[in-house]
């Protein structure tokens, strides 16, 4: 392996199974000074060595940014998009918006065939698929603001993965043979993701990106322009040519990532933090726990079939909401007071029948679920309490499968995120209207719900999910499982999932998760069922009993690191002006 953690810092940041009670499990880890939680061991580590050089938990995120999108190049990214929720110490609270915007070319109907029928191909796999990438921008943002390292130091880890590559997990190896076909098309991916006769890769084979580590060292050094301008976005735009792409030199040159005010909601007696518009992600989780705090959801108990009904129809009606309310609130006025009223959850909910379920046809109309899994989720906390919840994604796993020659870099497919044709379903199966149509310059609608829950001045819960439609549902779940049912975040994270989105009209259980009994009754109450394997993976740090823990999803191969020993003293960070 040619990469090697200083071993100075490796002793400090271990990770550290815990041996004792309920929270026995390797994929949780405790520490008294901060812990970083990924989708990828070197990610979580490259985050925690940023906290032992002195950085706090932004710092470390970055790091662990830059660094995921070599490790774990299905959702980590510098050709993509993401939003990100931080609460510093001190209670402020921001939220950054770095998704993806629909090209100054684009226009409406660009997903419709001749016969008016929404393409999908056209819509996943082309150069047309990727909005501007926003990653960059937004990473290089909150480090100005927020962080007290280095752009190098917080760019090393990334830079060292690419340049002297990393041996290949058994999962990536898998996953990137099994996508041969794809890389083919692309002169860029089948450089980056086979080897020069073509064939794959194999487990434990050193895995070097070394065109990508020249982009990050342009960006390490030049900043934005890095990426931006110059000689990546030259590139950006080559590749664009090849192949009817509509990115041009000031589509990059223009793209700035978007301080938001977060949806801010109160639980019970919790702060819920998350994400506002162009994602839906808060609107839609505010608006679901406003619906479900009138009820003892408690004494409901957990994954029983009337818990289980009444969160369904909570779902069931935020998403018909979602559909035709939720798109870039910059282009479209989302009516997010109204959306987010305590009183508005009472009238919405208020035709919820305890023994019978609703239709969603009564509600409106609807179709069909496909589903990936390749977003990703990072959460961290520093020693002196901020944390930060981040969503990243290129859309689809490997986003559009396009690598941009010379760069090294995947593209997203994030322009299916918008409605292409009203009423017809995107890969998630989501349909919306007006809200999310294409427009120039405007960010396609997201259900990324980065999240940070808040009790007595302490981050509780930091959390987000994957699973395009289903992250909201997951987030609820993890979050209802602690403060409900006092689960401890561990269990919270591994308890089974289910997911309904108003259309299609079905509850969707993972695999094995729910007992024949409660199945059975969901059925009597006439729930169509059906099954699927992981819904989502939340990686989810947290405070507790005066321990910060981190516990990455059981679903996958995650990795929560922690840091051993108390870091390089570095100043504390304060929250500036917007
Ligand atoms: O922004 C969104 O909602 C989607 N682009 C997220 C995609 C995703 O979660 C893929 N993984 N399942």
């Amino acid at each position: 392996m040619n990469f090697k953690p200083n071993s100075a810092i490796a002793a400090a940041v271990l990770a550290i199974a815990l041996l004792a009670g309920s929270l026995a499990t390797a994929n949780e880890v405790r520490s008294q000074h901060g812990v970083v939680v990924t989708r990828s061991e070197l990610a979580s580590m490259a985050g925690t060595e940023a906290m032992a050089q002195g950085g706090n938990a932004v710092d470390a995120i970055v790091a662990a940014g830059f660094a995921l999108a070599v490790t774990h190049p299905a959702a980590g990214n510098i050709g993509g998009g993401g939003f990100m929720v931080i609460r510093l110490a001190d209670g402020t609270l921001f939220a950054n918006d770095h998704r993806e915007i629909a090209p100054a070319a684009a226009f409406r109907d660009m997903f419709l065939d001749a016969d008016g029928d929404y393409n999908p191909q056209k819509a996943l796999r082309s150069h047309q698929a990727s909005g501007v990438p926003g990653s960059v921008a937004g990473l290089l943002t909150v480090h100005e603001k927020f962080g007290v390292l280095s752009r190098e130091q917080v760019m090393a880890a990334g830079i060292r993965l690419a340049k002297e590559g990393f041996p290949l997990t058994e999962d990536l190896a898998r996953q990137f043979s099994a996508r041969k076909d794809q890389w083919l098309k692309s002169a860029g991916a089948k450089r980056v993701f086979l080897k020069p006769d073509e064939s794959s890769y194999e487990p434990g084979e050193l895995f070097v990106q070394a065109d990508l580590a020249l982009t990050l060292e342009r960006i390490s050094d030049q900043g934005r322009d890095g990426f931006y301008k110059g000689k990546t976005a030259q590139l950006i735009v080559e590749e664009m040519e090849r192949g009817s792409g509509l990115i041009s030199l000031d589509d990059l040159e223009s793209y700035e990532s978007v301080w938001r005010d977060p949806i801010v909601g109160d639980y019970r007696s919790y702060q819920v933090v998350s994400m506002p518009p162009p994602s839906s992600g808060g609107v839609l989780l505010v608006q679901m726990l406003n619906m479900l705090e009138p009820f003892h959801l408690s004494e409901l108990g957990v994954a029983t079939s009337s818990s289980m009904h009444l969160m369904v129809e909570i779902e069931r009606r935020a998403y018909a909401d979602r559909a035709i309310h939720l798109g870039d609130s910059d282009f479209y006025p989302v009516p997010i007071a109204l959306l987010t009223n305590k009183g508005y959850a009472l009238s919405r909910f208020k035709d919820f029948d305890s023994n019978k379920r609703s239709q969603s046809r009564d509600i409106a109309a609807g179709n069909l679920l496909v589903e990936s899994e390749e977003t990703t989720h990072l959460s961290a906390i520093d020693g002196k309490g901020n944390a930060v919840a981040y969503t990243t994604t290129l859309n689809s796993g490997y986003g559009s499968g396009i690598v941009v020659q010379g760069a090294g870099f995947l593209l997203n497919n994030e322009m299916d995120d918008f409605s292409s044709k009203p009423g017809v379903p995107n890969q998630f199966g989501l349909i919306g209207a007006e809200a999310n149509a294409i427009e120039p310059r405007k960010r396609m609608l997201s259900s990324m719900t980065p999240t940070i829950v808040v009790h007595d001045n302490k981050p509780v819960i930091v959390t987000g999910s994957p699973g395009g439609s289903t992250i909201i549902t997951t987030v609820l779940q993890v979050i209802t499982n602690v403060l409900d049912h006092g689960m401890t975040l561990n269990d919270a994270v591994a308890q089974p999932r289910f997911h309904h989105q108003w259309l299609p009209d079905v509850v969707t259980l993972e695999r094995n998760g729910f007992s024949t009994d409660v199945v059975d009754e969901l059925q009597e109450l006439d729930h169509e069922i059906k099954y699927r394997n992981a819904i989502g993976d939340a990686n989810t740090a947290g405070s507790r009993d005066g321990w910060i823990i981190g516990v990455s999803d059981p679903r996958n191969t995650g990795y929560a690191s922690g840091l051993l020993d108390p870091p390089q003293e570095k100043e504390t960070v304060e929250s500036p002006s917007r």
